[in-house]
């Protein structure tokens, strides 16, 4: 069976974004594949992370991806930094990645802004460590939202350049994105042309999974759009960001098409669209929502859901990684 790596960081409150871009296209895939899922707590301390924050919202992460669906019994849910093996393999990748193919990313140039010069040196080498999370396991498919498809370009290349440089020949697979489902990047309520993100200084661009019902109608009601009726066609959608991502958001919580979402709705005010909006996303949210409460009213739960799944992702890797360093040449016990 193909196995699936995936992680999220765990930086703040999950959003609209990360669930439909993500973790619930995890759900769907877990009949079909051996799935590692992970709260990527490395990746969070890129930029400052307040610690009590961080413990919170890891296991707010992993209480989500448990109340969405997810199975961690058949599939292993953990958080990063309970296996060293990431951050080892992520040294030997930034020995096999070049500065140039960095330098690309343009992750890190949204996030280090316009002073980079004080950046952290590990949100630069964040993609090495992605990497490493990915082939520690050598996993062969990434369920991602769109934003994460350089970061994997960048995983592909490390495999394909560790293997040529040790003359592995297929040691490492390449790692397919997926990116699939209505809404692989949900966009800001406050303006359709920026990624909805958990960075926005801005509340209402973005939904989150704590929101109750009245804060999830409000944020919908307060979102921009445009003067104009909803469209009649795709074409329609054309020049009108909001709307699009308005539509993709409700095709993708009420899983129809966006077809059939533009039919439904086409030539009408964005009045009732709203309305109808806001009740799917409660609908389809709620009961997440409610789950996710009580999973984080039961700490211990959570913590040894981790604890379990740390220890099943390190009998898979451990004789991974002992494979890559003998490969590397370092000398063992
Ligand atoms: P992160 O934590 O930013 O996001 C987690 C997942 O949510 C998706 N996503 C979105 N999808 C649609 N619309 C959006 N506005 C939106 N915002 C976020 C992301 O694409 C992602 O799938 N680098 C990764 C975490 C990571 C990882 C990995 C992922 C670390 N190691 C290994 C896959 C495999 C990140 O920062 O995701």
């Amino acid at each position: 069976m193909s196995r699936i790596f995936s992680g999220i960081q765990s930086t703040g409150n999950l959003h609209l974004g990360n669930y439909l871009g993500a973790v619930r296209n995890w759900v769907q895939l877990q009949d079909d594949y051996e799935c590692i899922f992970c709260v990527v707590d490395m990746h969070a301390i890129t930029v400052w992370q307040d610690p009590a924050a961080l413990k919170a919202s890891t296991r707010e992460v992993a209480a989500a991806m448990i109340a969405s669906g997810v199975d961690a019994k058949k599939h292993i849910i953990f958080n990063q930094s309970q296996v060293s093996g990431h951050a080892e393999l992520a040294w030997i990748f930034n020995c096999v990645a070049r500065l140039g193919w960095l330098n690309r990313m343009t992750q890190f140039k949204d996030k280090a802004g316009k002073n980079k010069e004080n950046a952290s040196v590990g949100l630069y080498a964040y993609p090495n460590l992605m990497a490493a999370d990915i082939l520690l396991y050598k996993a062969t498919h990434v369920p991602v939202g769109e934003d994460q498809k350089q970061h994997l370009e960048l995983a592909r290349d490390i495999a394909a350049k560790f293997n040529h440089d040790y003359g592995v020949e297929d040691f490492f697979p390449q790692p397919e994105p997926m990116i699939f489902g209505a809404a692989t990047r949900v966009m800001s309520l406050k303006d359709g042309t920026k990624k909805m993100s958990k960075s926005d200084p801005s509340e209402l661009s973005r939904i989150t999974m704590t929101d109750d019902a009245d804060t999830i109608a409000k944020k919908i009601r307060k979102a921009k759009t445009d003067t104009e009726p909803l469209p009649e066609t795709k074409d329609g959608m054309e020049g009108r960001p909001e709307v699009s991502n308005l539509l993709g958001i409700y095709a993708a919580l009420s899983d129809v098409s966006l077809e059939d979402t533009i039919a439904k709705f086409a030539g009408k005010g964005f009045g009732d669209f709203k309305k109808d909006l806001a009740d799917v996303a409660v609908e389809k949210l709620g009961p997440i929502q409610d789950e996710m409460r009580r999973l984080m009213d039961d700490q211990a739960y959570v913590d040894s859901v981790l604890r379990d799944g740390a220890e099943r992702a390190r009998a898979i890797s451990e004789p991974i990684l002992a494979e890559i360093k003998d490969t590397v040449g370092f000398l063992r016990p």
